[in-house]
C-alpha cells in the first residue's frame, strides 16, 4: 500500500495559531480560499485503539460551502489548509480485534472530539457536544482533517457500524444524527407537560430540512416545509412523496418584507413602531391554514426566519434552530411582542449542534424507517454524485438537493464492505 493518498483539501485558510487578525489592516495579502485535490501522507495506525478505514464516499452540506466560502473552518494548528469532509461512510481496513471492529465492516464517523478542559464537564463526561469551552475539535470543520480522503485513521470509540443493509444510506448517518439529537431534546424538555404534538413545520429544504421532514413524517406529523424553492423543485417533491405538504415562501421574512416598505428596519428610524407589519408571511400562513405549530425546526440558518418562527410557534411549542450563520446580519426585531408570546404561551426556544453516538445510531435506524415508509424516497436526495476529481471544481450553487463525492465508485462498495452477520446492536431506545 503506497504511503501516499489522494485527498481534497481547502487552502489559504487562516492558522489559528497565526494572531496577525487583521491582516487586511496590517496590509498582508490574505488568500481566498480554494479547493484542490491534493496527494497527502496515508495517516497511521499509531495505537491498539486506531482503526484504519478506507473511504467509500463523503456527503458535502452548507458547512462545507461555509468553509469554502471562508466564512467558516479552522484548519489544524500551524496548517493552512483543511481536508474537508465530515458525512462519511468507509469500510474497516485495519484494527485490533479488541475494538469490535473488523476488516470489511462498513463505519460512519462522529465529528467532534472533546476539548482538553478539565473542568468542561460535558466532554469529560463523553458529550462533547454539549462542550462548554468551545475548543473542541471537529473533523473537517475545526481544527482536525476531515474524511475526504482515500484513508483516514481514527479511534475506535468515534466509529460507528453501519449494517450492510444501509450501506448506500450510511452517508446520510450524520446529517440525520443532528436531527435525532433535537428530537431526543425536544422530548426531554416536553416531558415539562402534556405534550399531544400534531403539526410539524420545518424550515428549510435542503437536505437537512428534508431529513427533518421525513423524520417527523415517520413519526406521524402533520408536516409542512416551508422554504424558496420553487414549488416544483426536486425537493418539493420529495416532501410530497412523504406526505408532507409544500410551500414556497412568498417573502422569506418578515425583515425581508421590511426592506420592500412594509416595516422600519435598521438605519430607517422614520418609519414607526406602530406601521410595523403586525404578522410574518410564516405566521399569515400558518393561520390561514388554522394550524398551530407545535414544532418548528429551523434548517435554513437564515436567522431572520428565526426570529419569525419564535411568534409563529404554537402555544407550548418548541422552536429549534439548527442553521449555523457564521455572517453578521443586523436586523429590527419586534422584541416586545417576541418576549411577550414566548412568556405568555410558555414557547421554548432551543438552538442544537452537532450530534452523540446515540444520535448516529438512532439515525441509522430511523433511515430505515424512512426507506421502508417511503421506498426510494432518500436515494432522491442524493442528487449530485461526484468523483473526487470533479469536487476541486464544484460550485456549490448548482447542488440540485445533496452532493456525495464516490471516493471508490459504488460498484465496488459490496465487494469491499463484507456482509453484516443479521444487522448491527446498536445500544439505542426510541
Ligand atoms: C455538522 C456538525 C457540526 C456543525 C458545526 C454541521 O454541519 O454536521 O457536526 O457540529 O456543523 O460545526
Ligand atoms: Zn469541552
Amino acid at each position: 500500500m503506497s504511503d501516499r493518498m489522494k485527498a481534497v483539501r481547502v487552502t489559504g485558510l487562516t492558522d489559528p495559531l497565526d494572531h496577525r487578525e487583521d491582516d487586511a489592516a496590517s496590509g498582508a495579502l490574505r488568500l481566498k480560499p480554494m479547493l484542490e485535490l491534493a496527494e497527502v501522507p496515508r495517516p497511521k495506525r499509531v495505537s491498539k485503539t486506531d482503526v484504519l478505514v478506507r473511504v467509500l464516499c463523503v456527503g458535502m452540506d452548507g458547512t462545507d460551502r461555509e468553509i469554502v466560502s471562508e466564512q467558516y473552518g479552522v484548519p489544524p494548528l500551524g496548517e493552512h489548509s483543511l481536508i474537508l469532509g465530515h458525512e462519511s461512510l468507509g469500510v474497516v481496513m485495519e484494527a485490533d480485534a479488541a475494538t469490535g471492529l473488523k476488516p470489511g465492516d462498513a463505519v460512519t464517523a462522529l465529528v467532534r472530539r472533546p476539548c482538553g478542559q478539565p473542568d468542561c464537564v460535558n466532554c469529560r463526561n463523553g458529550k462533547p457536544d454539549f462542550c462548554e469551552t468551545g475548543a473542541y475539535v471537529e473533523r473537517g470543520i475545526k481544527g482536525m482533517h476531515g474524511f475526504l480522503s482515500e484513508y483516514y485513521v481514527e479511534d475506535a470509540r468515534y466509529l460507528v457500524k453501519v449494517s450492510s443493509s444501509m450501506l448506500t444510506l450510511g452517508v446520510l448517518a450524520e446529517p440525520q444524527s443532528i436531527v435525532e439529537k433535537v428530537w431526543d431534546e425536544v422530548q426531554r424538555i416536553q416531558q415539562r407537560l402534556i405534550w399531544q404534538p400534531k403539526t410539524a413545520v420545518v424550515l428549510g429544504s435542503g437536505p437537512l430540512g428534508l431529513l427533518a421532514a421525513l423524520t417527523c413524517r415517520t413519526l406521524g406529523l402533520d408536516t409542512y416545509v416551508w422554504s424558496k424553492s420553487p414549488a416544483d423543485s426536486a425537493a418539493a417533491d420529495i416532501v410530497r412523496a412523504c406526505g408532507a405538504h409544500y410551500k414556497q415562501a412568498s417573502g422569506a421574512s418578515s425583515t425581508e418584507a421590511a426592506m420592500f416598505g412594509h416595516r422600519a428596519t435598521v438605519g430607517d428610524e422614520r418609519q414607526s413602531e406602530e406601521s410595523e407589519k403586525p404578522i410574518s408571511p410564516l405566521d399569515a400562513f400558518l393561520k390561514g391554514h388554522g394550524k398551530r405549530a407545535d414544532l418548528i425546526l429551523e434548517c435554513t440558518g437564515y436567522s431572520p426566519l428565526a426570529f419569525d418562527a419564535m411568534t409563529a410557534l404554537g402555544p407550548n411549542g418548541v422552536l429549534a434552530l439548527l442553521g449555523v450563520t457564521p455572517g453578521n446580519r443586523r436586523e429590527k426585531v419586534s422584541v416586545d411582542r417576541i418576549n411577550h408570546e414566548l412568556v405568555l404561551e410558555n414557547k421554548c426556544v432551543l438552538g442544537s449542534v452537532n450530534a452523540s453516538r446515540k444520535d448516529f445510531e438512532t439515525g441509522l435506524y430511523r433511515l430505515g424507517r424512512m426507506e421502508s415508509l417511503f421506498p426510494g424516497v432518500l436515494d432522491r436526495l442524493l442528487t449530485d454524485r461526484l468523483t473526487m476529481e470533479q469536487v476541486a471544481q464544484l460550485d456549490f450553487s448548482g447542488i440540485g438537493v445533496k452532493a456525495v463525492v464516490d471516493v471508490i465508485p459504488q460498484s465496488e462498495w459490496t465487494r469491499l464492505a463484507a456482509a453484516s452477520e443479521g444487522e448491527v446492536a446498536y445500544s439505542f431506545s426510541v
